[in-house]
């Protein structure tokens, strides 16, 4: 007979706890309902994140965390939020801290919107609301994290913001949106500046054409010049855009804030 196994709770903890490139901790996804935001739930759950799904459409959040991979003995939760709101991300913020008991150290912001025309005919109000939730809505949620996680002194933690080529590029009918997303570039890079040595790192990826509901909506024939452009000869996966950010929220990534990374399959500004 062999020795009796003593398990401990130690060691019991070992067992429980998850594993991979961010095991034990809390991060909150924005735009976690659909598309990209979706993908980065997937990957952050696989790498053993317990996952804050937030986004405007409370039932496709849901959905997003019942296909999750469990985080260890944390659960994901899915919060409904209006990034575009001061007041809901002041409440989102903080519902999130007493759903996981703790801060999310990582951030994900994905939440975006497009309203196209041409910029002679675009309306007034197409312009705002853009940039209100592309943009405004990355500031807050930015501020309002950095906020908590500085006074209650934690450090460690990385945000990453989703930006686009376009917001380099320019882009045809898309004043508003390349407007947004060139702001989210310069606000990523000076929150990095005020942030650095506070512990937080800071981050933009850009990505290019990929295929999600907000690319579904674009004729075929559109599609196919715009691939052909593309030195890699096709639209992006939102997988592929997760692990960029799943990079870049890891310690793997340790020395790296302020950047801008640019997910685009080789087409460039
Ligand atoms: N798909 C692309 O080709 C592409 C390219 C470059 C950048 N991006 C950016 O990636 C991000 C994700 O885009 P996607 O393609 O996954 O789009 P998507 O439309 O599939 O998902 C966007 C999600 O954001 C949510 N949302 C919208 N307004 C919100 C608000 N005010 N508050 C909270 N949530 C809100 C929507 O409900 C939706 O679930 C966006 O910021 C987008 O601009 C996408």
């Amino acid at each position: 007979m062999g020795k009796p196994v003593f398990i401990n709770s130690y060691y019991t903890c070992q067992i429980m706890a998850a594993t991979g490139m961010l095991a034990g901790r809390i991060a909150l996804v924005t735009g976690a309902g659909s598309g990209i935001g979706r993908a980065v739930c997937r990957v952050m759950a696989r790498e053993g994140a317990a996952v804050a799904a937030v986004d405007l459409n409370q039932e496709a959040a849901h959905a997003t965390i019942q296909g999750l991979p469990t985080a260890g003995s944390m659960s994901h939760q899915a919060f409904c939020a209006d990034v575009s709101s001061g007041g809901s991300v002041s409440e989102l913020v903080q519902n999130v801290r007493a759903a996981f008991s703790a801060l999310p150290t990582v951030a994900v912001n994905s939440a975006g919107i497009t309203q196209d025309a041409f910029m002679l005919k675009m309306p007034e109000e197409r312009f705002d609301k853009v940039i209100a939730v592309n943009l405004k809505g990355t500031f807050l949620v930015n501020q309002t994290l950095a906020r908590a996680l500085v006074s209650e002194g934690i450090t460690g933690a990385s945000i990453v913001n989703i930006a686009s080529i376009v917001g380099k590029t320019g882009n045809i009918g898309q004043a508003n949106y390349a407007a947004s997303k060139a702001g989210v570039i310069g606000l990523t890079k000076t929150a990095a500046m005020e942030l650095g040595r506070k512990g937080i790192r800071v981050n933009a990826v850009l990505p290019g054409f990929t295929e999600t509901p907000m690319t579904d909506v674009i004729p075929e024939k559109v599609k196919a010049t715009v691939t052909s452009l593309i030195p890699l000869n096709r639209m992006g996966q939102p997988e592929e855009i997760a692990e960029a950010c799943l990079f870049l929220a890891s310690d793997r990534a340790s020395y790296i804030t302020g950047a801008a990374l640019e997910v685009t399959g080789g087409l460039s500004a």
